[in-house]
Formats: structure tokens, sequence, C-alpha cells
């Protein structure tokens, strides 16, 4: 009995290595491992893409936002204006304009930072916690994507 035990025990032990050993023929091909279709020992090129608004000012679309009170995506490039430090924010200057709030924004026209962004919105004094204006709000181009999201921005919206 014990025998027959030991005798089961290496064929199984058999089986499982050649089961293996016959898994491990059928590679996967080096363009079939990653989301790019390329293999994966090349360095493609990124896709060339371009902003709504190629420069901050020219005329562009605004971008949907993801859900309501979402921060923004930048429909413009960024280019030459991050990193943001302490002595460097070209976005202050063109958004950082509490007069404009509650005007007609016209295409073009740098949309004026909200209320909730200032210590006090008449003196526009900016809240230092909105400093750092890319950490809430990057750039967004129109690029094709790898993987096509299936997030719904109106889903918690809806009740069943
Ligand atoms: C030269 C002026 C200028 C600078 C500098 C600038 N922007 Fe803009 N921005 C604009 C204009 C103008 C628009 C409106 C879109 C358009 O018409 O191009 C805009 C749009 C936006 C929007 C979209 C707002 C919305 O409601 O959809 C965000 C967010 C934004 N910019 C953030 C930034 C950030 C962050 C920076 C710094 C990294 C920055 N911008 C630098 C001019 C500027
Ligand atoms: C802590 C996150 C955070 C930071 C930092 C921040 N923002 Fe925002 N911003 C938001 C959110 C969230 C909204 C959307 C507010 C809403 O819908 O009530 C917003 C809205 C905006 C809008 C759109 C206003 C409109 O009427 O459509 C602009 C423009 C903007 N921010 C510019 C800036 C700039 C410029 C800076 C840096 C000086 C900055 N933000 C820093 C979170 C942030």
């Amino acid at each position: 009995m014990r025998n027959c035990t030991l005798l089961g025990a290496a064929l199984a032990a058999l089986a499982f290595t050649l089961s293996a050993a016959a898994a491990q023929d059928q590679a996967i091909p080096d363009d079939d491992l990653g989301l790019s279709k390329a293999s994966v020992y090349d360095t493609p090129e990124p896709a060339v893409f371009e902003y709504a608004a190629p420069d901050a000012g020219s005329v562009g679309k605004r971008a949907v936002r993801s859900y309501n009170t979402a921060p923004p995506m930048i429909p413009h490039s960024t280019t030459d204006m991050v990193p943001i430090t302490r002595d460097f924010n070209l976005c202050k200057d063109c958004h950082v304009q509490p007069d404009l709030i509650g005007m007609k924004i016209e295409p073009g026209m740098p949309v004026p930072a909200p209320v909730s962004h200032y210590l006090n919105a008449k003196k526009g004094d900016l809240h230092m916690g909105r400093w750092n204006c890319t950490q809430c709000h990057r750039p967004q181009a129109d690029v094709k994507l790898l993987v096509e999201s299936v997030f719904d921005r109106k889903a918690p919206l809806r009740r069943k």
C-alpha cells in the first residue's frame, strides 16, 4: 500500500514537470507582452499629439470635467511653466484674476481661478494651499488611449 502511494506521488511529480516544460515551450511573442503593439525590446517613439490650445492664450476648447467638482484639466501646453517653485508661478499671472470671476469668459481669455482658491477673493490674496496648481490640474491633450476607459462620470448621479 505504502509503495503504491510512493509510486503515485512519483508519477504525479513527473507529470507536473512534463506539463511545466510544455508550458514553457509556448513562449508569448515579444510584441504581445506590453500594451504597446511593439516588441518589449524596442523603445517606440511616443505618438505625436496636440493640445486643444497649443499655447496658453491661443483659443482652445475647455476639457469636459471628469465629474462635478473635479479640478478642470489644462487644455493648453505647460511647457516652460513647470515645475512651479516658490519664486516661479506663471499660472498665477494669467489665472489669478478675481476681477474676472462671474464675468463672461470669451474663448482665449484665461478662466479666473474660482473663489475657493483665495484667502480673500476681493483683495485677490491667493490661498497658499493652492500655490502648486499642477498638484491638482494636469494638462490634457486629445490622445489615442492605449486602453479604453469605462469610467462613467454620471454614474454616481444616477439612482437605481
Ligand atoms: C499666458 C496665459 C496663461 C498661462 C501662463 C497659463 N494659462 Fe491656463 N489658460 C489660459 C487660457 C487663455 C485658458 C482658456 C483656454 C483657452 O482658450 O486657451 C486657460 C485654461 C486653463 C484651464 C481650464 C479651465 C477650465 O475651466 O476648463 C486650467 C485648469 C488652466 N488653464 C490651468 C493653468 C495652469 C495650472 C497653468 C500653469 C502651469 C496655466 N494654466 C498657465 C491662459 C494661461
Ligand atoms: C488642492 C487642489 C487645487 C489646487 C492646488 C489648485 N486648484 Fe484650481 N481647482 C481645483 C478644483 C477642485 C476646481 C474645481 C472647483 C469647483 O468646481 O468647485 C478648480 C478650479 C479651477 C479653475 C476653473 C474655474 C472655473 O470657473 O471653471 C481654474 C482656472 C483653476 N482652478 C486654476 C488654478 C490655478 C491657476 C491654480 C494655482 C495657482 C490652482 N487652480 C490650484 C483644485 C485646485
